[in-house]
């Protein structure tokens, strides 16, 4: 009986440590995310991005991007204001540790659209939505609306980057939702 108990209690640790989501401790900052990030990344609005197994580097540029004001939004930037680089580094590390999730809450009749749109993306984006570098996004299964949201920052500059404004300069609207159409469904790895 005192053998059993003691299995008990030794697989009840074990699935503790197992159980985990990630390794990594818990960042102190992290208690001011989750309102509309949870604990793993999963935005509670379809315009508030998905953060779980986004790749880590690429989230510690967009971090810094905030504090800076580079990237600009209105609940971003008040967010990222007070964090240090370690609280930056913490919270990348964290969010990329977290399982990704595919939104695939697009509209399903522009996803053909969307693909016939996407050969200039593959160079960068990869041919299933994953980058070519960990310091860029992975945009396969990540929320339409925020995907469609920042095509059309990159068009009106509030957002920037020099690859990323030569890409939307052509684009018009119905084309962006279409794209976000498509990339938020692919749910293969690549
Ligand atoms: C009040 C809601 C809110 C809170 C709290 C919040 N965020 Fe956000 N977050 C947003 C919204 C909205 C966006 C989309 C911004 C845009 O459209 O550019 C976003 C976008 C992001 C992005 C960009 C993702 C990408 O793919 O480029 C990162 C990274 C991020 N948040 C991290 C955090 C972290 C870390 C915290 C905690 C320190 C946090 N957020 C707290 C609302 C919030
Ligand atoms: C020459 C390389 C290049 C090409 C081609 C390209 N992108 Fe990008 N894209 C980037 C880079 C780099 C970033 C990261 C920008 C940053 O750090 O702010 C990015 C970011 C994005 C984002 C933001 C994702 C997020 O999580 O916030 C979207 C959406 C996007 N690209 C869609 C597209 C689409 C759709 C196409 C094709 C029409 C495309 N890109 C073509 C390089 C490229």
């Amino acid at each position: 009986m005192k053998s059993l108990t003691r299995f008990a209690a030794f697989v009840a640790a074990l699935a503790v440590i197992l159980g985990a989501p990630s390794l990594a401790a818990e960042p102190k900052a992290l208690a001011t995310c989750v309102s509309c990030h949870g604990k793993e990344g999963v935005g509670i609005n379809a315009d508030y991005a998905n953060l779980g197994g986004q790749n880590a580097p690429y989230l510690v540029l967009q971090l810094q991007a905030f504090r800076s004001g580079e990237r600009k939004n209105a609940l971003m930037n008040g967010m990222a204001a007070g964090l240090s680089d370690a609280d930056i580094d913490e919270l990348a590390t964290w969010y990329a540790g977290q399982p990704w999730v595919v939104a695939d809450n697009g509209n399903a009749n522009l996803v053909e659209e969307g693909l016939n749109r996407a050969g200039y993306c593959h160079a960068c984006h990869g041919m299933k939505g994953y980058p070519v570098t960990k310091d860029w996004p992975i945009l396969a299964g990540q929320s339409a609306l925020y995907l469609d949201n920042q095509l059309q920052a990159f068009k009106s500059g509030t957002r920037y980057h020099p690859l990323m404004v030569n890409v939307v300069k052509d684009l018009e609207p119905a084309a962006m939702t279409a794209l976000a159409s498509y990339y938020t469904q692919l749910n293969e790895a690549d």
